[in-house]
């Protein structure tokens, strides 16, 4: 057992008297891919070696009692009480939610969690709260659900709790995530197959700018509608069902004026990340970081200039990334509006160009990034003690 998990186990023998398991729960990164996930497209992420941990046990009362360790604070819930509430607690209370949504009896149990994953930095600690618990509670109540399930009442749960649209990626990383394995899920099957990360000479870091702006989520649901609408005029006047089936971005362009300048520049950003994404997959498997790379930053490109979901801090630090030549990829990941960006960097560089990039985003933003290194890790599963 690591620190961490010694760490809340020992929280919750403190407070409380009822036998607990274990649960590792990961956040995700995201190679290429952005935004895509809600829009039919493929996806590329792997889970990591950071995350969520928990301590659950039956209690066999009627209240389920929680511990959230980072943020020290305590809730008790009556079973028949549960209702939306903020922060956290939306997060927990969301899943149980769904177990209830389906006629699982859920009971009193008792609970502590805490992790090493940064809120807000885009590696998705939402999906590791999530996905630790559901899977805990699915055990400790032999509720059956398989991991996919599991994923997708996750997702439900971060749509009606915490209210973000949000598409099925991180809760799927979450779920089957594979030691030093990339996932490549189809969103528009939700089906995967994983493939050998191999980075030979290379390290992959994430810079996290430390902002976080607060229009993070209701830009992602308005991002998620501008897509809809778009599709919606695509699938009258051109008879497709999906952004899968356009083969290039100019099949968007007689449609321009109807779908107006917004709508059409983000329907072009999805088309043109579908296709690269695919592109990308196939690059990756034969080993070709140096094209690979390219990609990302095609598709930093677009995020920031048609999709506008980037920020002034993100594309600072990716044009740093640019700037140096043993940087062969960078993008910003995840939702954005702040949190990382995704670097591959040659191995013997790594050291000049972090103290370089921080240096410089130091002096351009008063603010000291954080250098999060990691590594591609398992999915959520039980911890034997
Ligand atoms: C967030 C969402 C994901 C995905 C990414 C952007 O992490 O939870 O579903 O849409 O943003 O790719």
């Amino acid at each position: 057992m690591n620190e961490i998990a010694t760490k809340i186990n020992d929280i919750f023998k403190k407070d409380f008297t009822s036998t607990q398991h274990l649960y590792y729960s990961p956040g995700r990164i995201n190679f290429i891919g952005e935004h895509i996930d809600y829009n039919d497209g493929f996806v590329m992420p792997a889970a990591i070696n950071k995350g969520m941990y928990y301590a659950i046990a039956l209690n066999k009362t009627d209240f389920i009692n929680f511990h959230s360790v980072d943020f020290d604070e305590k809730l008790t819930v009556g079973i028949r009480d549960i209702k939306k509430m903020t922060g956290w607690k939306n997060y927990v209370l969301g899943v149980v939610n769904e177990f209830l949504l389906l006629n699982k009896e859920v009971k009193g149990f008792d609970c502590v969690f805490g992790g090493d994953i940064a809120d807000g930095a885009g590696i998705s600690s939402s999906a590791a709260v999530e996905g630790g618990l559901a899977f805990g509670i699915n055990e400790l109540f032999n509720f059956g659900l398989d991991r996919k399930e599991l994923a997708l009442l996750c997702q439900r749960a971060e749509h009606n709790f915490p209210g973000v649209m949000c598409g099925i990626m991180d809760q799927y990383a979450n779920m089957f995530g594979k030691k030093d394995h990339v996932i490549l899920l189809d969103c528009r099957k939700i089906e995967h197959q994983y493939f050998p990360l191999k980075l030979d000479g290379y390290e992959i870091v994430l810079i996290n700018t430390k902002v976080h702006h607060s229009l993070a989520s209701s830009e992602y649901n308005k991002r998620r509608k501008e897509c809809e609408e778009g599709l919606e005029i695509l699938k009258k006047e051109k008879g497709i069902e999906s952004f899968r089936d356009i083969k290039t971005s100019d099949e968007l362009v007689p449609f321009k004026q109807k779908m107006g300048e917004k709508v059409y520049d983000r329907c072009k950003f999805v088309v043109e990340e579908i296709i690269r994404t695919q592109a990308a997959a196939i690059l990756l498997q034969q080993n070709n970081l140096i094209e690979f790379g390219k990609k990302m930053y095609d598709a930093h490109e677009g995020l920031s200039k048609l999709y506008e979901v980037s920020c002034k801090e993100l594309d600072f630090l990716v044009e740093q990334a640019s700037a140096n030549k043993d940087v062969i990829g960078a993008r910003m990941m995840g939702g954005g509006f702040g949190g990382c960006t995704i670097n591959i960097i040659k191995k013997e560089c790594v050291v000049e160009f972090l103290s370089n990039a921080t240096v410089a985003y130091q002096k351009r933003f008063q603010i000291d990034p954080e250098v999060i290194k990691v590594e591609v890790g398992e999915g959520t599963n039980e911890i034997r003690m």
